[in-house]
């Protein structure tokens, strides 16, 4: 629980805004579990709209015990009601191990849990045709989670998707419905056996793959239903609903950085796409931000302080550095130094900030490369979004450093672009990001909860960046923990 002022104020402030949606504003791994996790205190219903497998959310149950939720939303570790809307991919196996993981952390009586009947279903296919693509891509391959969730979207809207539902149809139906998906990517199975990515027998027949899922049916009865319907009756109950986002706006299939993204609808706009409620459903957004954003995978990122695979080279080779102790300590303080002598490279900002915020991934593990403050990628995701607030996380990253540069302005050939402004996304890499240099504060802010012990300076540098940003930074991160955060009223 996070204390009481906190949760007083919070009460307060979203107490208008019945149904929220809470979405990512950079390419992920903003820390919105914890977001969700703080403002769920204040809603009834959690409910996911996009994303599948390759989403990873960790979350703390009011008694400290930690969860990591991959498709059941956030708003489990706090018992409530949990909606997995129809914009969800499923992989049943998958979600049956969460509920048990779940159960194991709860206790047996979990809150209920909605699985949408539509819902597109992964299968061992999915996963063979996504490591095809990526070879195909060779050098320009995306870098995906590896889950299986663009062959999920891209096979649902071409029409030959199983669905959640159809695992409780009669055997020889289910079939067919998989035979369809089975004959369009047999001649790519066979180009696979013959470039040796699968070698032997190892693709399942219709008949494996349906009885593989049918098994799971029994399992999952209870779960599934219509959730577009049962969001529809909890509202006119008016019970108060959290639409949780998955990804990020970068990493959106529509206006995210193309085709460097995930498949699903990750912008705010996602949550009526992915549950079926009318648009005036949604009575705010808060957009969630990372202070210094971070990018996994292939694709555009103008403020990147190091190359990509640098960057997660450096995370693979120096598992050690991250592990709390001594040496990591050590590596930061003297990192640090050169860092506030001005003198330090952008792979030693990189690597600063890389070990200090243990930037690897929850679903991966992978390495992930680090960025400046990117204010026009911002006035890019609050122009697609609108959110209402800002939640800004891990500001407490930024105690010690002396100078940061900001990003405040992207050029492109030579022009100032206008804030809001995003050329395509095969010319981000001509983008020219504009820095400033915004000065930092010596004090460690970690974990503080309150407005009023926040450095001078840390609050000059939140309102410096609200004003370019023309939107309210609500809550500021502190630390991991569900009870650092400041609310700024
Ligand atoms: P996919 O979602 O597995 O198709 O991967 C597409 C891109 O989105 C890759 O660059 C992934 O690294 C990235 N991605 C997918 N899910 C997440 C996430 O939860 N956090 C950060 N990056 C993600």
């Amino acid at each position: 629980m996070s204390n009481l002022k906190t949760h007083q104020i919070l009460k307060k402030i979203l107490a208008p805004y019945r149904n929220l949606v809470v979405v990512g504003g950079n390419w992920g791994d903003e820390g919105k579990g914890k977001i969700i996790d703080l403002v769920m205190e204040h809603y009834d219903v959690t409910v996911r709209f996009s994303g599948g497998a390759n989403a990873g959310h960790t979350v703390f149950t009011p008694k400290g015990q930690k969860l990591v939720s991959h498709l059941i939303p956030c708003g489990l570790a706090q018992n409530k009601e949990c909606v997995m809307g129809r914009g969800e991919f499923v992989d049943l196996r998958l979600f049956l191990e969460e509920l048990d993981q779940s159960k194991k952390v709860l206790g047996r009586r979990l809150a209920p849990i909605w699985l949408d009947n539509m819902s597109p279903v992964w299968t061992p296919w999915h996963g063979l045709l996504e490591a095809w693509l990526e070879y195909v891509r060779g050098k320009g391959k995306v870098g995906t989670t590896g889950k299986g969730i663009g062959p999920l979207e891209g096979l649902y809207k071409l029409r030959i998707a199983p669905l959640v539902g159809q695992v409780f149809l009669e055997r020889q139906k289910f079939i067919e419905i998989l035979e369809l998906l089975y004959k369009t990517l047999q001649p790519i199975f066979k180009e696979m056996k013959a470039e040796h990515i699968i070698i032997g027998n190892s693709i399942s027949t219709p008949a494996e793959v349906a009885d593989m899922l049918m098994a799971f049916a029994p399992k999952i009865k209870p779960f599934v239903t219509d959730t577009s319907f049962v969001l529809h009756q909890g509202i006119k109950k008016h019970q108060r609903m959290l639409f949780e986002g998955a990804q990020a706006l970068g990493l959106d299939s529509h206006y995210g950085t193309y085709p460097f993204v995930s498949s699903g609808n990750s912008a705010a706009f996602g949550a009526a796409v992915g549950t079926g409620l009318p648009m005036q459903s949604f009575d705010a957004t808060l957009m969630v931000v990372k202070t210094l954003p971070t990018r996994v995978g292939a694709g555009p990122f103008p403020s990147e302080m190091w190359q990509r695979s640098k960057a997660m080279e450096f995370a693979k080779q120096h598992g050690q550095l991250f592990v709390k102790g001594q040496n990591r300590d050590k590596f930061l303080s003297s990192a640090l130094k050169k860092i506030n002598s001005g003198t330090a490279s952008g792979a030693e900002w990189s690597q600063y900030f890389q070990v200090l915020g243990d930037e690897r991934g929850a679903t991966t593990g992978r390495g992930r490369s680090v960025g400046f403050i990117d204010i026009p990628w911002l006035c890019y995701a609050i122009r697609i979004n609108g959110p209402k607030w800002l939640a800004l996380t891990r500001f407490d990253m930024l105690s010690g450093v002396k100078k940061l540069p900001v990003a405040v302005g992207y050029r492109l050939n030579g022009k100032l672009l206008v804030p809001g402004q995003l050329p395509p996304p095969w010319d981000m890499a001509k983008v020219k990001p504009v820095f400033e240099n915004w000065p930092g504060w010596g004090e460690n802010i970690y974990g503080i909860n309150n407005k009023k012990d926040l450095p001078t300076a840390a609050k000059a540098f939140l309102s410096r960046l609200e004003k370019h940003l023309k939107t309210h930074i609500l809550l500021v991160g502190t630390g991991p923990g569900r009870g650092d955060i400041v609310v700024r009223v």
